[in-house]
């Protein structure tokens, strides 16, 4: 069954992390009615210290995109059926924002709909080392039903560039999102 997402970038480092992943939802289109996507103001200024140029036009023109700070959007109610988020990558703050219930943009409220509502969260952490209050905001998240994936590559995959990297964890953010798509890099797959 196609299904509905939000996809969420904020200000944290490996922006285009968040960027392959929706790259890689467009590939995979059929997938999906409908694809929400927030990129919060502090994603922008990150992704311009990376050196990292957003294609806006390519996420509005295939996607719904939403302004942080539009909480009149249909993701910022229960009531609108989607099915689950992914925040790729999460900085320590909307983290801290969602672990807490003291959230103010969409992307926060978005999230706090899914937690209430039983949904799918998918959170990419970035940051390194964790503190003890990064450490405690992901346990309090994880027991609220959310998945915390953080960016660690795998390597039985072989992979040879960041973009193999980064193919392969969209993967499994997919399989975590319920779908599963053919992939002869798994585990116990054969060539
Ligand atoms: C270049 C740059 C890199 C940053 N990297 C991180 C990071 O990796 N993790 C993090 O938690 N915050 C990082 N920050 C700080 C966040 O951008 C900041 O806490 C901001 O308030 C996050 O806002 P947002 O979650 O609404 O996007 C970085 C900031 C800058 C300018």
């Amino acid at each position: 069954m196609k299904k509905t997402i939000v996809v969420a970038l904020t200000g944290a480092s490996g922006i285009k992390i968040g960027d392959y992943f929706l790259k890689k939802v467009y590939d995979f289109k059929d997938l999906f009615d409908r694809v929400f996507v927030v990129i919060s103001k502090n994603a922008f200024y990150v992704a311009e210290s990376e050196g990292f140029k957003l294609d806006i036009d390519f996420y509005r023109n295939n996607f719904i995109l939403e302004e942080e700070k539009n909480l009149a959007s249909p993701i910022a109610s229960g009531s609108y059926r989607f099915d689950g988020m992914v925040i790729v990558p999460c900085s320590m703050s909307s983290l801290g924002a969602i672990a807490n219930g003291s959230g103010t943009n969409l992307i926060h409220r978005a999230a706090d709909v899914c937690m209430k509502e039983r949904r799918k969260l998918i959170i990419v952490p970035r940051e390194t080392p964790f503190s003890y209050i990064h450490l405690e905001n992901m346990r309090k998240l994880s027991l609220a039903g959310a998945h915390i994936v953080p960016f660690i590559p795998s390597f039985y995959n072989k992979p040879e560039s960041i973009d193999d990297m980064l193919d392969f964890f969209s993967l499994r953010l997919f399989d975590l999102l319920g779908f599963s798509i053919k992939d002869n890099k798994r585990w116990g797959v054969d060539e």
